[in-house]
Order: C-alpha cells, then structure tokens, then sequence
C-alpha cells in the first residue's frame, strides 16, 4: 500500500520553518498501516499547485491514500478545501463532520477546519488541518474508516466474507 503525504504551507514551501505535520502523518500511519510506503510533497498554499499535486499523487504514483495537511481555515491563503474538491470525483462529508465533532470536544476550534475529504479513481484523499497535534488527533479518529474505504476502493466487500 503507498500513501502520499502533502505538506500545504508557503512558510513549509519556502524553508521559512521545518515541516513538523508531514512527518507526523507518516509517525501516526505507520502505526496503523504497517505495510505502506511513503510519498511526501510540500507545497505553497495556491489553488493549482495543491490541485497538480493532488493529480500527481493519485493518477500518477497511483497512491492508495493521499493525506493533507493544512490551509484549511479561513485566512487569506487557506484554499486546501477548495483544491481538493476540484479533484474529487465522490466527496465523503463524513470525514469532515465527525474529524470536526469528535475534535471539538478537546479543542473549541477545531470547528475553524473546512476539511473536506472524497475519492479520485482508486484514491482516498482526506485534508487535516496543519498543526502536528491536530494531525495525530484527527488521523486517530480516521484510520479506521480510512482502513475500510481502501478496502471498498479495490472492490473488496468486508460485509461479504
Ligand atoms: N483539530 C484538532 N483535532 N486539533 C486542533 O488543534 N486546530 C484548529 C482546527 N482543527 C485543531 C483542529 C484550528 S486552530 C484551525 S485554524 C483549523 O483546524 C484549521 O487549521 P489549518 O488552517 O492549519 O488547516
């Protein structure tokens, strides 16, 4: 299995300061994907390059899960939800709702992430927001829905066996 982890920072992009959510993702996934191989972007907020790297990620390495992580408040310079679902082709709101209910009862701001997740061919693509402790948080609450919805992408069917 190969998960693409993006970075979506211009600070991150730019070497302004290190990248510290990426590489949490792959922490937080290896403990449950014990079999996955990494790919790993970082790149400025910008509604074209987030998209291409999205494309790439998914068409291209043709990987099973592509994670983001940040750009998806309500400054200026957020536009990762807007990026992703120029790529999706099936949106799952529910990741969004229950990343943002079940995070709400630790942090009252985890309401400010538009994090908005869905499919691209095989692919599962699911935003997080951009700080390391909301990505363990959230990939925590995810990974077992995550786990599943890879299984229905390659056209297995738990509920059969
Ligand atoms: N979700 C969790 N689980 N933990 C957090 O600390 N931070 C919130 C929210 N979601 C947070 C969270 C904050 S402060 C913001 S502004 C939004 O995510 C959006 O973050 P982003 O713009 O870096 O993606």
């Amino acid at each position: 299995m190969k998960i693409g982890r993006i970075t979506i920072s211009d600070r991150a992009s730019a070497g302004v300061y290190a990248d510290r959510s990426g590489p949490e993702i792959e922490n937080v996934l290896r403990e449950f994907f014990t079999d996955a191989t990494f790919e790993a972007a970082i790149v400025p907020d910008e509604v074209d390059l987030i998209a291409s790297a999205l494309r790439n990620f998914a068409d291209e390495l043709k990987c099973d899960l592509v994670v983001t992580t940040g750009g998806t408040g309500i400054s200026a310079r957020d536009v990762t939800p807007e990026a992703t679902r120029a790529v999706l082709e099936k949106e799952l709101p529910g990741f969004g709702e229950i990343m943002r209910v079940q995070s709400f009862a630790k942090v009252k701001t985890a309401i400010l992430s538009r994090a908005v997740a869905g499919t691209r061919g095989q692919a599962l693509i699911v935003n997080l927001p951009g700080k390391p402790t909301a990505v363990r948080e959230c990939l925590e609450i995810l990974a077992p829905a995550m786990r599943e919805g890879l299984a229905h992408l390659r056209g297995e069917n738990p509920h059969e066996k």
